[in-house]
């Protein structure tokens, strides 16, 4: 039976801290948390979990909790500083002693390259914008690939490029806080494409076997009612918003498709002139699985329209909606469109979690959520869907980027002033799922 992958999911950034001594570069997120008035009361990532001096803890907390995966991101600002060029052995070393503790711990390392902290130094020669980047990421890659040899079998290249492009390049809300043009805006995201293509095909020539994905994130429009038009009229909603930049065909049609929309190109021609026609040719080839971030979803009724939330509706603190159909049928329009397995990469809930007086972190509402969301999965693989994994963001709370800590994610509690980690009435819940599902 192939293996279900139960995982939880973190980011270097928003776990790792650093506190200026252990050779790390500083990243576009390390300057823009900065500024003044971008990050909520100007908290600092400086700390965060500290989870470069706890990793043993933490991946102890995962193996009590008895996932087999652990999706994680590596810091390229760690391991090359400037971006390219000279090597951070100390960094290098972190992320090999992290992967021997999980597979000496029995659990999977799932590894994501690029979960939106670029180097500062690759920054200031444009990032994005340069048509180098491709080649700088390649770089990066094939350290990645050589000090994980053998040991990492799948891999994340980009972690929700709608992120990395359109807030960071284009409406300037995340790092490095640009607010390009759309023809400029454009031109980032075909960087971005054509680095995912170089590394997928990088980490093929190291190693055959391993997986390599891209990861989407979505806010899912699903039908109200199951009829065969509503279903087509909200997955078409699904992948195609009038916004290119912020439309899941512009960037995943390339990379499992291997070409552009066509609506794009006819829309912008100035970008069509930028594009070449084999561009991504290789790309559906060797992109072995989508990964789906989800956090939410809406109805939509049978003129198209997005129905009213209403008092049932779950709304998590980060003020989405959090709704497991939203789930469910992503995973079944990007099955559709891509006929590639799915791996659900991110779902979560953030709520207003303290330890109450008995020690007890009492998270019900998160339950609820995590409850349906594997309800959804369930049913997925009931009817065939081909799902590879679900990993529940996040391990533990942490640094939510501009909305710093007062965003709680995760299964364990962690206490910022004393960075003590408590485990949550939902990390029992997990636990308990997990024991009961896991396939041995
Ligand atoms: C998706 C992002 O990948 C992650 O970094 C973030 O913390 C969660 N969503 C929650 O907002």
């Amino acid at each position: 039976m192939k293996e279900f992958l139960y995982g939880v999911s973190t980011a270097a950034f928003q776990i790792e801290g650093d506190d200026g001594t252990q050779g790390k570069g500083e990243s576009v997120w390390d300057t823009f948390c900065k500024r003044e008035n971008t990050v909520y009361l100007d908290q600092s990532p400086a700390v965060s979990c500290d989870h470069y001096n706890r990793f043993e803890e933490d991946v102890d907390l995962m193996k009590e909790l008895g996932v087999n995966a652990y999706r994680f991101s590596v810091a390229w600002a760690r391991i090359l500083p400037q971006g390219v060029g000279e090597i951070n052995v100390k960094g290098v070393e972190f992320y090999q002693k992290l992967v021997d503790k999980l597979l000496a711990c029995g659990i999977q390392p799932v590894v994501t390259l690029y979960h939106w902290d670029l180097p500062e130094a690759l920054s200031e020669r444009g990032g994005l914008r340069n048509p180098d980047f491709p080649q700088w990421f390649a770089e990066y890659v094939t350290v990645v690939a050589t000090m994980f040899q053998n040991k990492v079998r799948t891999y994340v290249t980009f972690n929700e490029p709608i992120n990395c492009v359109n807030s960071g390049y284009k409406a300037g809300v995340f790092a490095p806080g640009f607010k390009l043009n759309l023809l400029q805006g454009l031109k980032c995201m075909h960087h971005l494409l054509k680095a995912h293509q170089r590394a997928a095909e990088i980490l093929h020539n190291f190693d055959k076997n391993v997986k390599v994905g891209f990861v989407t994130s979505t806010w899912e429009e699903y039908p109200a009612t199951d009829t065969k038009e509503n279903y087509e009229r909200a997955k078409t909603l699904f992948f195609e918003k009038p916004q290119y930049l912020e439309s899941v065909d512009s960037y995943l049609d390339p990379v499992y498709l291997g070409r552009y929309p066509k609506r794009l190109l006819d829309g912008v021609p100035e970008f069509a002139k930028y594009v070449e026609k084999d561009d991504f040719s290789l790309s559906p080839k060797i992109t072995d699985f989508v990964g789906l971030n989800n956090y939410g979803g809406h109805a939509i009724d049978e003129q198209g329209n997005q129905l009213p939330i209403t008092t049932q509706t779950k709304i998590s603190n980060i003020g989405v909606v959090v709704d497991e159909k939203g789930l469910y049928y992503g995973v079944k329009f990007l099955s559709d469109r891509y006929q590639k397995p799915v791996i659900i990469t991110e779902t979560g809930c953030c709520c207003n979690d303290w330890v109450s007086a008995d020690g007890n972190v009492y998270d019900q509402p998160r339950i609820d959520c995590i409850s349906a969301y594997l309800s959804s999965v369930e049913k997925l693989r009931v009817e065939g869907y081909d799902v590879g994994g679900y990993f529940v963001w996040s391990l533990m709370d942490n640094f939510e980027w501009i909305s710093g800590y007062s965003k709680r994610f995760g299964l364990v509690h962690v206490d910022f002033e004393t960075l003590k980690r408590t485990k949550k009435q939902s990390y029992y819940f997990y636990q308990k799922y997990i024991r009961e599902h896991l396939e041995k």
